[in-house]
C-alpha cells in the first residue's frame, strides 16, 4: 500500500465520499490490552454493522482485520521490500527494530503490553484510541458511565480535531520518537504522502466499508487547512529536531524537500524562486504542506496571509543562514500558522470561497509554485477537496484520475501536464 496505489483507491471509492489535528492525549503509562481484547463478536467484532448502540457499528474489529491498512502494519515489515531497507540499513531484522516499530506498530514499552497484547497486530485500535487499561471493562457503560469519565482515564478524544490531527501526524509525518529519516528513504522506504482529510475518508472507508458513524457531517474544508496548519507544524519540529546540526555538520537529509536533491541536472532550468525564497542551488526544507496552505490564506484574504507569506520566505532563507536566523524563522512561522488557526475559525466555507481557493491553487501552479512532486501531490488532493465541497468532483472524475495518474511516479513528473490538470480543474464552469 502506497500513494502509488491511491489514485486506485480514489477509483474504487467514487469522491463523492470524500468526508481535524495537534497533542495526542498522554497516554500516561496506561497498559495496552491488545487488540484481542476487542475483537469478541458481542463487542466489535461482528460480521455485520449493528445498531445496538448509536455510537459503535460492532464490526471494527471485523473492518479492521480484512480492509483497514493499519492491521497489515507490522506484516509488511516481513516483506522483501522491508527486509532489503533493514539490511541496507544494518539494523537487524526491520520486525524487531525500534526505528521501524514505532510506526509499523502500538509500539508501547514492554511494561504497558496487557496478557493479550500482541505486537503482530500492528497498528491496533489502541495505537489510536489509547491504552484500554482504565476504561476497557466499562466503555460500553453508555450513558449510566459519562463518556468524560472514559475521557479521563485514558480513552483518546478523536472526535476533537486536534487530537485526531495529533494522532495520525504522529506516523504519517513524524513526531518527536518517530522520524523516517534519509537514510531510510534512501534504503527503499517509501516517501511520506499525508493530507489529513482524503487520507482520513480513504481510511474510514477502507475497503467499502465504514469504520465508524458520522455523528455530525465533516466539514472537509477546515479538516484540509487544519491538516495543513498541523502537519506543517510537525515539519518545524522536525527540522528543530534533525535539521539544525543536532547529527553533526551535515543534517538529515529528510528535512529538506526531497526533490531538492533528486533532480535531473537540467542547465536550461534553473532552479531558485523568489516566490519560495530560494535562490537557484538552494535546498528547501520540505514545505509542501506551507505552499499550498499559503495559497490559501491569500485566496480566503485572511489577515495573516502577508504574514505566514513572510515566514515561509524567511524559513527558506535561514535555511541558507545562521542559527539563530533558523530560530527567529522557526519561531515567526509558528506565530503565523497560530494567526491563520485562529482566522480559520470565521471562515465560513461559502462557495464563493472554495471557488477562490481552487482557482488560487490553479494561479499557482501556473506560476511554478508547487515545483516538485510533494507540493503538486498536495495541491491536487487541496483542489479535490474543494471540487467536491462545491460538488463538482463527480461531473470532473475523468480529469482528476488523470491528475492522480500523472502524479503516481515521482521520476516522471511533467510540470506542464500537472499545470494543464489544474487549470482544467480550477476554473470555474
Ligand atoms: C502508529 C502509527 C500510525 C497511526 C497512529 C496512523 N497510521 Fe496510517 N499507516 C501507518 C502505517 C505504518 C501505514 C502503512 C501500512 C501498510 O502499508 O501496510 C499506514 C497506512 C495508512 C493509509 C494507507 C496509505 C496508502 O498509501 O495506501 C491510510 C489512508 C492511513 N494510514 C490513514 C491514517 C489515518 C487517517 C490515521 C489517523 C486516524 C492514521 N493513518 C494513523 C501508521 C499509522
Ligand atoms: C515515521 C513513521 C514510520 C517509520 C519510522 C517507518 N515507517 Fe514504514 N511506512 C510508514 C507509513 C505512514 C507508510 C505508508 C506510506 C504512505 O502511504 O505514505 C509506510 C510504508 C512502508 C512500506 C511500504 C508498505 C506497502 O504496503 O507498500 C514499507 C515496506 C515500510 N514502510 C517499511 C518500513 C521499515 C522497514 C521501517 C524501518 C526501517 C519503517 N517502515 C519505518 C511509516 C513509517
Ligand atoms: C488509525 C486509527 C484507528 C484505529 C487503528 C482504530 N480506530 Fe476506531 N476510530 C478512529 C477514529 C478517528 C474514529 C472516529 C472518532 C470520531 O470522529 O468520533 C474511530 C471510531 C471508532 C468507534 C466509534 C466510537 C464513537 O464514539 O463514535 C469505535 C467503536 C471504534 N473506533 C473501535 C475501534 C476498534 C475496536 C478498533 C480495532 C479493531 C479501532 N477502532 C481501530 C481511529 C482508529
Ligand atoms: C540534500 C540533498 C538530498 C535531499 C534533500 C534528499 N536526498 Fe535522497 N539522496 C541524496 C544523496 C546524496 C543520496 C546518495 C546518492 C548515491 O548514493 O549515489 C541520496 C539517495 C537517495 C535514495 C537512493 C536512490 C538514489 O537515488 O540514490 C533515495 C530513494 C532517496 N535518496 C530518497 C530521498 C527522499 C524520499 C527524500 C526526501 C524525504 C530525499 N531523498 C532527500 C541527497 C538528498
Amino acid at each position: 500500500m502506497s500513494w502509488k496505489n491511491i489514485h486506485l483507491k480514489w477509483a474504487v471509492l467514487g469522491l463523492a465520499a470524500l468526508s481535524a489535528f495537534g497533542a495526542v492525549a498522554d497516554d500516561a503509562k496506561l497498559r495496552h490490552e491488545g487488540v484481542a481484547t476487542c475483537a469478541s463478536s458481542l463487542c466489535h467484532g461482528s460480521s455485520q454493522p449493528l445498531k445496538a448502540y448509536d455510537s459503535a457499528l460492532q464490526n471494527e474489529y471485523t473492518t479492521w482485520s480484512q480492509f483497514d491498512p493499519h492491521s497489515n502494519a507490522y506484516k509488511v515489515l516481513l516483506n522483501k521490500q522491508s527486509q532489503e531497507i533493514a539490511r541496507r540499513m544494518g539494523i537487524g531484522p526491520a520486525h524487531e527494530a525500534p526505528a521501524c516499530l514505532a510506526c509499523h506498530s502500538d509500539a508501547v514499552p514492554a511494561a504497558q503490553r496487557g496478557a493479550k497484547f500482541q505486537l503482530d497486530d500492528g497498528v491496533g485500535c489502541e495505537s489510536c484510541h489509547g491504552g484500554s487499561e482504565k476504561w476497557l471493562a466499562t466503555h460500553y457503560q453508555s450513558p449510566r458511565i459519562p463518556r468524560s469519565e472514559h475521557l479521563a482515564n485514558g480513552l483518546v478524544a478523536l472526535e476533537k480535531p486536534d487530537v485526531l490531527a495529533g494522532t495520525c501526524l504522529g506516523c504519517h509525518v513524524g513526531d518527536q520518537n518517530r522520524y523516517a529519516n534519509h537514510r531510510m528513504m534512501a534504503a527503499g522506504h517509501p516517501r511520506l504522502v499525508f493530507e489529513l482529510d482524503t487520507y482520513l475518508e480513504l481510511w474510514r472507508t477502507s475497503g467499502g466499508r465504514e469504520h465508524y458513524r458520522k455523528k455530525a457531517p465533516t466539514n472537509h474544508s477546515a479538516l484540509w487547512v487544519k491538516g495543513l496548519v498541523d502537519s506543517s507544524r510537525r515539519q518545524l519540529s522536525l527540522i528543530e529536531q534533525h535539521g539544525a546540526g543536532r547529527m553533526g555538520p551535515i543534517p538529515d537529509f529528510g528535512v529538506f524537500a526531497c526533490h531538492s536533491c533528486h533532480r535531473d541536472l537540467r542547465l536550461t532550468a534553473f532552479g531558485g524562486s523568489s516566490a519560495l525564497g530560494t535562490a537557484p542551488g538552494d535546498l528547501r526544507w520540505q514545505d509542501a504542506h506551507l505552499l499550498v496552505l499559503r495559497r490559501v490564506t491569500a485566496a480566503l484574504q485572511l489577515g495573516s496571509r502577508t504574514e505566514l507569506d513572510r515566514a515561509v520566505i524567511a524559513l527558506q532563507k535561514a535555511a541558507h543562514g545562521d542559527a539563530s536566523s533558523l530560530r527567529a524563522a522557526l519561531t515567526q512561522t509558528r506565530a503565523a500558522l497560530s494567526a491563520v488557526e485562529q482566522q480559520m475559525g470565521s471562515v465560513s466555507w461559502s462557495a464563493a470561497q472554495m471557488n477562490a481557493v481552487a482557482q488560487a491553487l490553479t494561479d499557482a501552479s501556473r506560476r511554478g509554485e508547487f515545483p516538485d512532486p510533494a507540493a503538486a501531490e498536495q495541491a491536487a488532493m487541496g483542489m479535490v477537496v474543494m471540487l467536491a465541497g462545491l460538488k463538482l468532483d463527480q461531473g470532473k472524475k475523468a480529469e482528476i484520475n488523470r491528475l492522480f495518474d500523472d502524479l503516481r511516479d515521482d521520476n516522471a513528473f511533467d510540470q506542464r501536464r500537472f499545470v494543464k490538470w489544474m487549470s482544467v480543474l480550477g476554473t470555474r464552469n
